[in-house]
């Protein structure tokens, strides 16, 4: 199953409560939250006291990506927003075994990111130790940028070491993802698509995830 993640940096950030609603009833699978430091990532979006927000106001998985340096010192104020799902950056941590066991600790699916320029060989020792892997397709910081094609080679060498070692793994793949490229990520055996300016500044939400689910069905992972 594709589950399907649209990213509200690229949302309207005067209108968050309706712009989640309207992707939530356009068949969204989970809300990905893009929170960014200013230090980790050039970029500044948004913390933890704006997923709390929205909270009340969405069922939808709330999926925490965090481009933030050191995450252990924030994972509490996180999981009280209401994560679902947090994901940490390889390269952001002191100890990244420790982090990603205190997110585990407090009942909270932990997942782990690297970005473009860090080899994939260094996510293979964690990844019986996550729900999640995300392979960055963009380097972190910016909404709106394009696909870069390479790091689809490591979705690809992520799930064969998965499927060898036994392991029910999610791939996610995040940034520049939409409708007429999401078979790229499919086929290397991604499963948790994330999209932000393609859902967000599409009229039609639905159209747009409609078409990425039958493209990623007509494209399936094949070992
Ligand atoms: C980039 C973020 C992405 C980004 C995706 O640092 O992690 O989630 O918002 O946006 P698009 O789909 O517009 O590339
Ligand atoms: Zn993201």
């Amino acid at each position: 199953m594709i589950y399907i993640a649209p990213s509200l940096l690229a949302a309207d950030f005067a209108n968050l409560e309706s712009d989640v609603r309207r992707i939530a009833d356009a068949g969204a699978n989970y809300l990905h939250l893009d929170v960014m430091d200013g230090a980790f990532v050039p970029n500044i979006s948004f913390g933890a006291p704006v997923i709390a927000a929205l909270r009340p106001h969405s069922k939808l998985i709330f999926d925490v990506h965090l481009m933030i340096n050191d995450p252990l010192r924030y994972i509490d104020d996180f999981v009280k927003a209401g994560a679902d799902i947090i994901t940490i950056h390889l390269e952001s941590c002191q100890n990244v075994e420790k982090t990603l066991q205190y997110i585990r600790e407090r009942d909270v699916r932990c997942a782990l990111a690297i970005s473009p320029a860090t080899p994939v060989e260094q996510l293979l020792p964690y990844l019986s130790k996550i729900d999640m892997a995300l392979i960055m397709t963009v380097v972190p910081g910016f909404g709106g940028q394009s696909l870069i094609p390479e790091t689809l080679d490591k979705v690809r060498i992520v799930r064969r070491y998965a499927d060898n070692m036994g392991l029910k793994l999610d791939i996610e793949v995040d940034g520049g993802l939409k409708a007429e490229n999401v078979h790229l990520a499919t086929e290397a055996g991604a499963n948790v698509i994330v999209a932000g300016s393609a859902i967000f500044n599409s009229k039609r939400p639905r159209e747009v995830m409609t078409a990425m689910r039958a493209s990623a069905a007509e494209h399936p992972y094949r070992a």
